[in-house]
Formats: structure tokens, sequence, C-alpha cells
């Protein structure tokens, strides 16, 4: 029934911004947001677009899980931050790895995209004959959909990107728990890159959830932090109880707990409604900040890297995200 990760994958880009970088353009202050968020610094592209950082995570992954490209069969992206609205990012991946026998598309579940990816790979890598691997490449350009005059959300994102290789085997652990409420849409959103369609009649008509804005900044991720942060403390552990429930099994059983890396507070709230101590949790967000969809991965990644997840370990990825989305998935490393 199970999942096997045969190997993962990471890539952030050179340039640091720390929380005092921000002081330049708008009122803020390291503590601020140290007490606040957790993040004391995050990564940012200086040019490398999106396919690009996952096409690195994604060969760094596949180098890890010893495997020849042309054995995948599926390729699933979970970017917010394409860099085109056709083709699908899955299909540069591809392009780039060699993976030349893969099915490709992308998936978009925000924060939870890996997690939900992870789980879609599952279904197909189980059902579809003959299918031996898939690559998930979770990749984000935030800084391309940040509001840098919002001091409340723009110290909060960074960019970088992860990849997992992964297995069907039906020995292994596997359960998952995946979910949304649309209701929370408007909550946290970024609308389409602007765009003027020339037989337009009404566009006030068909205005859905999005504030009124234009300029540099209009395409820009909003939200309302309160409603998410509320949203997350509660989405997190729903999701990763319903998981473990399905296979009989309790969370106090796991070794570690891969939550998305939005806000240290979130995360300490929901490990404590989780009723597991902190040391269970994987952070990095110290570092990168909440790098949407490779959150999750790149902790993945640099747990594995380090050693803090072995093999053997029973651990399970936890995200929410606009939608709003949320997901679990349990399995053994
Ligand atoms: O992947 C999911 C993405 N989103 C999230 O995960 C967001 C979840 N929400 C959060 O993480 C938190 O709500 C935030 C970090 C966004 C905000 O934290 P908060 O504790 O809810 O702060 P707040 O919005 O209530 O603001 C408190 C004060 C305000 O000042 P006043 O009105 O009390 O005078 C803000 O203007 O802090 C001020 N403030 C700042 N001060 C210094 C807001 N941003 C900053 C800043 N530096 N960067």
């Amino acid at each position: 029934m199970g999942l096997h990760i045969l190997g993962t994958g990471s890539y952030v880009p050179e340039k640091i911004m720390t929380n005092d970088d921000y002081k330049a353009f708008i009122e803020t202050n390291d503590e601020w947001i140290r007490t606040r968020t957790g993040i004391s610094s995050r990564h940012i592209s200086t040019g490398e677009p999106t396919w690009y950082m996952g096409a690195q995570s994604a060969k760094a992954a596949i180098e890890a899980a010893g495997i020849d490209p042309s054995d995948i069969s599926l390729v699933i992206d979970t970017s917010v931050t394409h860099d085109y609205h056709t083709p699908a990012t899955a299909c540069i991946i591809q392009r780039e790895t060699g993976a030349v026998n893969a099915a490709c598309f992308d998936l978009g579940a925000a924060c939870a995209g890996f997690v939900y990816a992870m789980d879609i790979a599952h279904r197909y890598l189980k059902t579809e004959s003959g299918a031996k691997y898939a690559l998930v490449v979770a990749n984000e350009q935030l800084s391309k959909i940040t509001n840098y005059e919002d001091r409340s959300s723009c110290i909060l994102f960074g960019d970088g990107a992860a990849a997992a290789v992964v297995e069907y085997d039906e020995n292994a652990l596997y359960s998952s728990h995946l979910g949304a409420d649309g209701t929370g849409a408007k909550y946290l959103y970024a609308k389409h890159t602007e765009f003027d369609p020339p037989f337009e009649e009404d566009a006030e008509k068909w205005k859905d959830i999005e504030e009124k804005k234009s300029g540099r900044y209009g395409h820009c991720l909003t939200q309302d932090g309160k409603e998410v942060y509320r949203f997350a403390t509660q989405a997190m552990p729903k999701a990763a109880k319903a998981a473990a429930e399905k296979i009989g099994m309790t969370l106090g059983s796991l070794d570690k707990i891969i939550p998305h890396q939005a806000n240290i507070r979130i995360i300490e709230t929901a490990m404590k409604n989780m009723k597991l101590s902190m040391e269970k949790a994987v952070i990095n967000i110290k570092n990168h900040g909440n790098t949407s969809s490779a959150s999750i991965p790149i902790a993945l990644d640099e747990a594995v890297r380090s050693g803090e997840i072995k093999r053997g370990d029973k651990i399970c990825l936890v995200g929410f995200g606009a939608g709003l989305t949320y997901a679990a998935a349990i399995l053994q490393y």
C-alpha cells in the first residue's frame, strides 16, 4: 500500500535577504520578524527562474535516488509561481532531467502542493501498469508575487526548490488525508497576471475575491494573516490525525513531523494540538522563511542530508495553503 522515497534534492538561490535588509524599504525590525514568525533570513532569486530552480533540485533528487531518469513514469510540478501560463513546468523539468518517458503535469494546491502531489504519485504508481518511479518537484520564486510594500506579508516569503523521486512499494507504510475549504479562498490569493482581454465588456461584473488593485504589486499575494493563522493551527492537526487514524496509528509513534514552514508560532500551536513535543518537528524556517510548496520538501531534504531523518523513520508531511487547502501524508523514510 505504500510509498518509498528513493532520493531527495533541493536548491536555493545564493542571495540571502536578512530581516535587516527589509529596513531599506519598509518600517520593520529584526526583533518583530523573529519573534512573530521565527524567520531570520530567506533566499531570494536574482533571476534564476522557477523552472531552473526546480530542475536543479530534480537532478539532485535523481542522483540521490541513483536511478536512470528514463525510468521515471510521471513528473508532477507543484509551483504556484510558474514562469509560463503554458506549457506545464513539469514538461520543462522533463526536458532538463531526461525523464523522457514520463507523463508530465502541474498540480495546484499551493503550500500543500507537495503533499498533494506525493499522494497523486502514489495512486498513479499503484495503478499504472509498468510505472516505476515518479518525480515530484516543488519550486517557487515567491519574490515574483510578493508585495514588497506590504510589511506584514513580504517578510514571510523566500525562494527555493526541492524534489523527490518515489516508487510504489506494496509493503511500505503509507496513509494520507487531503482536504480543502474553498470558502477561505478569499483569505490568501494572488490574482492572475494582469491582462486586458480585447473583447472584455464588464470586468466589474465578474470580479470575485480580489481587492481592487493595480500597479507594480497588483498581481501579488494578498492575505488575511489572522484568518490563515487560525485555519493553519487547526487544519494541520486535523489532516495528520485523519491520516494516522486510517491506519490505526497514533501520532505519538511518529519519529518526525515535517510541517509547512509558514510561521514558527503556527507550528508550535499545531504541535501542541497534536500533543507532540517540538523535538519531533523538523524546522528550517529561520533560514528559509515560507517557500510555499517547496517548504516541506526543502525541510525534508535538509533533514535527510543532515541525518536528522534516517532510513526507517516514520514521518508525517503536513501542510496547508491557499485554497484553503490542507494535506498530510504518513510514510516511512
Ligand atoms: O503559506 C501560508 C501563508 N500565510 C501565512 O502563513 C500567514 C499566517 N499569519 C501569520 O503568520 C501572522 O498573522 C503574521 C506574521 C502575518 C502577522 O502576525 P500577527 O501577530 O498576526 O501581527 P498583526 O498583523 O496583528 O500585526 C501586529 C502589529 C501591527 O501593528 P499595530 O496595528 O498593532 O500597531 C502591524 O502593523 O505589527 C505590525 N506589523 C509589523 N511591525 C513591524 C506588521 N508587520 C510588521 C513588520 N514589522 N514586518
